[in-house]
């Protein structure tokens, strides 16, 4: 599709085109923000763009801040696409004021009241991916005008790009209009992984996606740009050494959350939750919370699977044994425990053991043996463990030497 392009955006954006590379990811952005990975709520997997309104938005944060999420770390109630319409003569961005009649800036301080932070979305192109206006050649004022809302967390699309144009340049530029606004900033950079942002958004953003978008399946055939099944992304984040660019300030993103969305059983949901855990994954809750069943309330509420993603090492997990739908990931913590999930990707239910040589203990180490969804312990455990682990399901545990 051809897409027409005024003049006056293309001078602007000439910078995006033909700056030279940036040298490769050799630090992580200082912008002192998603020291963890950040926790919170986006409008896109449940309302996407027809039902998103600042009711929805409203009645989210009222039910965060008082149903035990937002004292779990869930902080960001963040808006995705369409809660923009147009831009005014001078360019300014224009609220869609028939699902914000009270406006953005009303939203933002009704969210801060209750205790929790504010976001938005844009996106690098000419338009967003639901045909919203975009911000290139408006970066700074956009940032400006984030900044004068008091929004905490910025997302930026991959949609509508000029032809060649570059994710780097781009999404530097972003990034330097925020931090010239002073306000701290979350930087979510969504390029859905195409150029492989781990490679080079350390310095540029907090976080990147690191695929396309997610589905409300387990397992579901990928097709380019048609989204993928849990067990897909589960397969993009064991491509070798993807895990070693996550850290302080600077994630991999495998996308937000699907959990209670419907389209996988209880024990599905689970293993999602407690692989994104694993990834040290944004954890950005997708679903309408306000509503939400008692189950889904309980995965996303398990402190022990939580304190896994925000621990303060922020070292991702490995995959340590892959063996047909059998599969042993791990991850250090930061105070020398191991957290491991046992992952079952069959029909059946499957014993699956984790061997202490494979994470990195030697075979005579005792360790106490924490089941972080029963919250069963095993004491004097030597060699390794094994459990019993449910079809599409995980055994999630963290390893305690004493
Ligand atoms: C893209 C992004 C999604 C969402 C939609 C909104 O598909 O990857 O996360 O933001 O756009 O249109």
């Amino acid at each position: 599709m051809k897409i027409s392009v005024p003049s006056v955006l293309l001078a602007a954006t000439a910078f995006i085109l033909a700056a030279p590379a940036l040298p490769p990811a050799a630090h992580a952005l200082d912008n002192g923000v998603a020291r963890t990975p950040p926790m919170g709520w986006n409008s896109w997997n449940k309302f996407a763009c027809k039902g998103l309104n600042e009711q929805v938005v409203r009645a989210t944060a009222d039910t965060i801040a008082s149903n035990g999420m937002k004292d779990a770390g869930y902080v960001f109630v963040n808006l995705d696409d369409c809660w923009q319409s147009g831009r005014d003569a001078e360019g300014n961005i224009v609220v869609d004021h028939e699902k914000f009649p009270s406006g953005i800036k009303a939203l933002a301080d009704y969210v801060h009241s209750k205790g929790l932070k504010f976001g938005v979305y844009t996106d690098v192109g000419t338009k967003t991916c639901a045909g919203r206006p975009g911000s290139i050649g408006h970066e700074y004022q956009d940032a400006r005008q984030y900044a004068a809302w008091g929004v905490d967390y910025v997302k930026e699309d991959w949609c509508n790009t000029l032809p060649d144009q570059s994710g780097l340049s781009s999404y530097t530029l972003m990034r330097d209009a925020l931090a010239a606004t002073g306000r701290p900033i979350v930087f979510s950079i969504c390029e859905w992984g195409t150029n492989k942002p781990w490679l080079w958004a350390g310095p540029v953003g907090n976080l990147w996606r690191t695929t396309d978008d997610i589905k409300d399946c387990w397992d579901c055939e990928h097709r380019p740009h048609s989204g993928n099944g849990v067990v897909q992304i589960i397969d993009l984040m064991a491509a070798p050494g993807v895990e070693s660019y996550a850290g302080p300030g600077h994630w991999n993103d495998p996308d937000m959350l699907e959990v209670g969305n419907g389209g996988m059983t209880t024990e599905e949901d689970r293993a999602h939750f407690s692989m994104w855990a694993m990834f040290a994954a944004p954890l950005l809750v997708g679903t309408d919370v306000a509503n939400m069943s008692a189950d889904t309330k309980s995965i996303l509420l398990n402190h022990a699977v939580i304190a896994v993603d925000q621990d303060p090492l922020g070292h991702a997990a490995t995959r340590v044994k892959k063996d047909g739908d059998i599969e042993v990931w791990s991850r250090p913590l930061a105070n020398g425990n191991r957290a491991v999930a046992l992952l079952n990707r069959s029909s059946k239910p499957i014993s699956i053991g984790v061997a202490w040589t494979d994470i990195g203990y030697p075979a005579s180490l005792r360790a106490t043996v924490r089941d972080l969804w029963s919250d069963k312990e095993t004491r004097d455990q030597t060699d390794h463990y094994a459990a019993e682990v449910p079809s599409h399901g995980v055994v999630m545990v963290t390893i305690a030497p004493h």
